[in-house]
């Protein structure tokens, strides 16, 4: 019996388990019912009373040699088990989490890209302006409603400083500081005291252009925007040019261009007028260029200003401007494959 104890140890001392099916399968051998265990422990009733001791020594080590096998066994194969948890599972299919520029960035720099083709250069100004650079200096009168606290966004009172209504303080910035030619577009955010609706918002954006050098003209004027239309809603797209206000050109135009959704034809978009407006535009009013330090005797030239939620709702049918602002990943995530 001793001999065969001692050889079950060392078997026992030699195992090794790696699944939990052989570790069952090692503890019913040994220490279930009918295992090697009870089995001597029965068989030591019978042996004789001066070996007893010898042999008990011997079986208690065997009893206690399993206990311990077991559970350094069941250590290893819990620690395994939690290592494989925590690695990543290589066989899942790839989750396609990408994201997606939003649709007035992706507008935007179209509109970058269309003007920087034709020569035309980036340049930004502040956010937070003076009366100056946001109305003054643009020939405002002094009691155009546009600087009423209805429409502006004030800072401080005297002197003035407001958030900027309009990307149109960038050209006198731009002309204090250049001499021409100009050709520049500035991109930027605007902001109006105004009640937030499917076509209102007070904070928007706009792309301002300027171009200023000798001979400038009008035809010059309609020449890029023409160029602009066709290059941003194609290339049957057709303008018109009407008559209009702004204190700070003169001649001024409001651009229409022909309804790319209906073709002309007439449908809910452009109100069934075949056109939509998509910008306003002018020849830079002499006194503008005299209140930025440019010679209005030697030069003349052209400005237009865009709103880019306005040519963005129309290039992807959005007929809610509240959907720019509130992020909701349902609407920005149709913009993924849009380059
Ligand atoms: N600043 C005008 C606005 O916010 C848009 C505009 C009109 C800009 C005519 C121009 C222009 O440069 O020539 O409504």
């Amino acid at each position: 019996m001793k001999e065969k104890i001692q050889s079950y140890l060392q078997e026992i001392q030699a195992s090794n388990y790696s699944s939990p099916a052989d570790l069952e399968a090692f503890r019913i051998k040994y220490v279930g019912k009918k295992g090697i265990i009870p089995a001597l422990f029965a068989d030591f009733k019978l042996i004789p009373a001066e070996d007893r001791k010898e042999v008990g020594v011997l079986l208690n080590d065997l009893k206690q040699a399993v206990q311990t096998k077991l559970e350094e066994a069941k250590q290893m194969l819990d620690t395994a088990d939690q290592q494989t948890e925590s690695l990543t599972d290589l066989s899942l299919p790839v989750r396609r989490e990408l994201g997606s520029r939003h649709p007035l960035s992706l507008v935007r720099n179209q509109i970058i890209e269309i003007f920087s083709r034709i020569g035309f250069t980036v340049e930004e100004g502040p956010e937070i302006e003076d009366d100056w650079h946001n109305f003054t200096a643009l020939n405002f009168p002094e009691e155009h409603p546009a600087r009423d606290m209805q429409d502006t966004f004030f800072i401080e009172k005297s002197p003035d400083i407001a958030l900027r209504t309009h990307t149109s303080s960038v050209q006198v910035r731009i002309m204090e500081n250049n001499q021409p030619p100009i050709r520049s577009i500035f991109p930027g955010r605007v902001f109006r005291n105004e009640a937030i609706s499917a076509r209102a918002h007070c904070i928007f954006h706009q792309v301002e252009g300027l171009y200023i050098d000798e001979n400038v003209s009008f035809a010059d004027l309609k020449q890029s925007l023409m160029y602009f239309a066709k290059e941003m809603f194609g290339e049957n797209t057709g303008i018109r040019l009407r008559p209009s206000y702004f204190p700070f050109t003169e001649p001024s135009a409001e651009m229409d261009i022909s309804c790319h959704i209906c073709g002309g034809e007439g449908c809910n978009i452009c109100k069934y007028s075949g056109w939509v407006e998509i910008l306003g535009c002018g020849m830079v009013d002499p006194n503008v260029l005299e209140n930025a330090g440019i010679d209005s005797d030697k030069y003349t030239g052209y400005a237009f200003g865009m709103g880019i939620e306005r040519i963005t709702m129309l290039k992807y049918q959005i007929k809610d401007l509240r959907l720019f602002f509130e992020n909701d990943i349902r609407f920005l995530k149709q913009f993924e494959s849009a380059i």
